[in-house]
């Protein structure tokens, strides 16, 4: 019989159990309250919020039944705390540092009240916890997307003590994950070879994802992640929980996995060399941590991604992207006002819609011949543009395409008229010698600074004042921040710099884009370096790789991939041998791989013979006719470049289905290989599809099934066999693309 004493000891070693199960269960009483609940269209997030108590996590996964529901908490709940606080617990890796004003380096976080805001497009719940004996507040966010699989979440913290508080840790967000076999999918790069994938399981110890750049953030590491949640990462198939964070700064993702049943996964603002203070009444907001769940593998994760970052995280993400022609490959440092007319003239006759004319338009006492002096003085060159920018502008209207134009805003060169004139305004640690990046004088702008701020805006506006037609900026950020210090902040805030960095940036692009809402803006870092869900609300894509050899960009766009969708990735078509790796691939090749993101182009249309014109001629018509599939329909990866098969193949559906693109490039050149025949994936079964081939080369002979038609089920459980062998015209580079349109 249990009489009260034995309860009691009963309960007491139930709770001990509880204890020992690892750093996220808690000795205490099964939560009986209903939890809160937050539905995207596919995914459950349960929170168990009861006052007094830290906020917990108690189911995250599949979309639940009200069947279900009941049920989840007596299943084995999360039991999770959702935002992790140090002091009380010391050893679980913690979300949240601080030091009090009075030395306290403990922090405890009940929850005091809650509220959720209904709106059509989403659900905002919204927990303020306080510290019971410190006036220091955190209120913790979600936000659950209602039309697509996201939800997002961050933080504020607020200081409300009579001395200031540090701050040593302000993650955005901590993610349980049940211990199996788990695996993460990252990209890792540098310049030139950006966006790389690693795939690798989750043992015990940290995994720490990070970027200490200053100022972009998607070379070295990526502030994106995806876990397959039961066993070696699949395309199409398993479970993934995908997360995002959304910042353009020092970043780091770290999953720790210790003696307990779930690894932690926590991300955020990088601390590092990063404190910050809270005066009384300040506040920090954390930047979001956006996260999905797809059962329908990796390729499934990144068309969730896709979907919400078209619908409402891109700029002007329902808006098909322009095909182009920038001027950089091409002729370089080399402009003139008859070289940019008549790239103008050759874009337009290839039927493009778009010229964009790259660095060394500018400055007057220090014209810019390379890349060693001038950012900072953005006048035209009247030697090199006599007539200035309006004469190109309206040149592209004579052309019948819009007008774009290259500047780098948050930065300087000491040899410019603006560093003569502000050399206070540069990052640079106090009485140190300047340290001077690209070009041996390059310096980055102290964004912190709203002297600085107002200049940057002042950039763009001036641009766009003087010269409306201006349709497209390419923004680059070609330096990172090497010395540390602000002539701005106080000795005592030094450490902020970074953050106060991005809040500048951030600050300038929120104005920028409430004056110019339909301007087309590309983020371009050194290549690749701000790829990132942190500036994508105000850009509507950026610049995939410097590097823009087809081979090499299967792979970083495979890897873009995954988190970013199409209409982001700007991808070119260039000369040969590449002027990056030297590579010669057939230009059929290049169109090929190019035609697979947001197609443009990148060399001089006037070094091409007529066949090739006329070859990116039609390239250009096909691509406009499959557009709207490539840029807004569902991705599918199929064979991915790092499986060492010796080809490469993806597609994307149209959301409706009635048509599909199929991209299949061979990446090995080897004799005696045996390439796999590709399934296809994402179409109707019951539908049949008729197969066209697209950019076919000069002479090519056509495909034994053009112009045939085949059954959606018999592609995905077949494929199409694509040419193999060896000869003269069908090199280790060869592809093809194929458009299926159902009757
Ligand atoms: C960076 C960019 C390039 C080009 C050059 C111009 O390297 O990534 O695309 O714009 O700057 O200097």
């Amino acid at each position: 019989m249990i009489n009260q004493r034995n309860m009691k000891k009963l309960l007491l070693s139930i709770l001990l159990l509880a204890a020992g199960a690892g750093a996220f269960a808690q000795p205490r009483a099964l939560d009986t309250t209903p939890p809160l609940r937050l539905d995207t269209k596919n995914m459950t997030l349960l929170l168990s919020a009861r006052e007094g108590q830290a906020l917990r996590y108690v189911y995250l996964g599949e979309r639940l039944s009200d069947k279900d529901l009941a049920g989840v908490r007596y299943a084995g709940a999360l039991n999770a705390e959702v935002y992790p606080a140090y002091g009380q617990r010391t050893m679980q890796g913690d979300a949240v540092a601080v030091t009090h004003g009075d030395g306290n380096m403990s922090l405890e976080l009940p929850v005091r009240e809650i509220r959720t805001e209904e709106t059509p497009d989403a659900t905002l719940l919204r927990v303020e916890t306080k510290d019971p004996l410190y006036e220091f507040y955190v209120t913790i966010f979600f936000k659950a997307w209602k039309d697509v699989d996201m939800i997002e979440t961050w933080t504020e913290l607020r200081s409300g003590e009579k001395k200031p508080v540090t701050l040593r840790r302000f993650d955005s967000a901590a993610l349980p994950i049940r211990v199996g076999d788990v695996w993460a999918s990252h990209l890792y790069g540098t310049w030139a070879n950006e966006g790389r994938l690693v795939q690798e399981p989750l043992t015990r110890g940290t995994l720490k994802i990070e970027n200490k750049d200053g100022v972009r953030n998607s070379h070295t590491s990526h502030a994106e992640v995806m876990f397959s949640l039961d066993g070696k990462p699949q395309e199409n198939s398993g479970t993934v929980l995908g997360a995002a964070l959304c910042y353009s700064g020092n970043f780091h993702l770290e999953v720790i996995t210790g003696d307990s049943d779930y690894h932690r996964f926590l991300a955020g603002i990088s601390p590092d060399n990063s404190t910050l203070t809270l005066s009384r009444g300040e506040s920090f907001r954390t930047p979001e941590l956006a996260f999905t769940l797809s059962t329908e593998g990796l390729s499934g994760a990144s068309r969730n991604f896709h979907d919400w970052a078209r619908a409402h995280r891109i700029a002007h993400g329902d808006k098909e992207r322009k095909i182009l022609l920038n001027s950089w490959e091409g002729v370089y440092f080399d402009i003139n006002e008859a070289g940019m007319d008549q790239m103008m003239g050759d874009i337009a006759a290839m039927g493009g819609e778009l010229f964009v004319m790259d660095d060394g338009w500018f400055g007057d006492k220090y014209p810019r011949k390379n890349d060693s002096s001038s950012l900072g003085d953005w006048v035209v060159d009247r030697n090199k543009l006599p007539h200035g920018i309006q004469w190109l502008v309206d040149a592209a209207g004579r052309h019948g395409i819009d007008f774009g134009i290259w500047i780098e805003p948050e930065m300087a060169n000491t040899v410019s008229e603006l560093y003569e004139k502000h050399p206070d305004w540069i990052i640079n640690a106090p009485d140190r010698s300047v340290v001077q990046g690209r070009g041996g004088t390059q310096v980055v702008l102290d964004l912190g600074n709203p002297a600085v701020q107002d200049y940057v805006f002042r950039i763009v506006d001036d641009l766009m004042t003087q010269y409306p037609g201006i349709k497209y900026i390419k923004w680059d950020a070609n330096m990172n921040v090497s010395s540390h210090g602000s002539s701005y902040l106080k000795a005592d805030r030094q450490s902020e710099l970074y953050i106060r960095y991005h809040q500048g940036f951030a600050a300038v692009c929120d104005r920028i884009r409430a004056k110019y809402p339909d301007l087309t803006i590309q983020a371009c870092a050194s290549g690749g370096g701000r790829a990132n869900y942190g500036v994508l609300p105000w850009f509507d894509e950026f610049w995939v790789s410097d590097n823009t050899d087809a081979l090499q960009r299967i792979y970083m766009q495979w890897g873009t991939s995954y988190f970013f969708p199409s209409i982001a990735m700007a991808s070119h078509i260039s000369a040969v041998p590449n002027h990056t790796v030297y590579r010669v691939t057939p230009l059929k090749y290049r169109i090929d791989v190019a035609m697979s993101g947001r197609l443009g182009m990148e060399l001089q249309p006037k070094d091409m013979t007529p066949e090739e014109i006329a070859q990116c001629k039609q390239a250009i018509a096909e691509y406009k006719q499959i557009r709207p599939t490539v840029q807004f329909g569902d991705l599918y990866r199929l064979v991915s470049p790092y499986d060492n098969r010796g080809i490469a193949s993806l597609m994307y559906c149209a959301k409706d289905k009635s048509e599909a693109v199929f991209y299949w490039w061979r990446i090995e050149n080897f004799y005696d290989s045996h390439f796999p025949r590709v399934k296809m994936a994402g179409l109707d079964p019951d539908r049949m599809y008729t197969a066209y081939e697209l950019d076919k080369a000069p002479g090519q002979r056509p495909l034994s099934f053009e112009g045939k038609s085949f059954s959606g089920a018999f592609l995905m459980a077949n494929g199409l066999e694509m040419p193999g062998g060896f000869s003269r015209d069908l090199t280790g580079y060869a592809s093809r693309v194929l458009r299926l349109v159902a009757e």
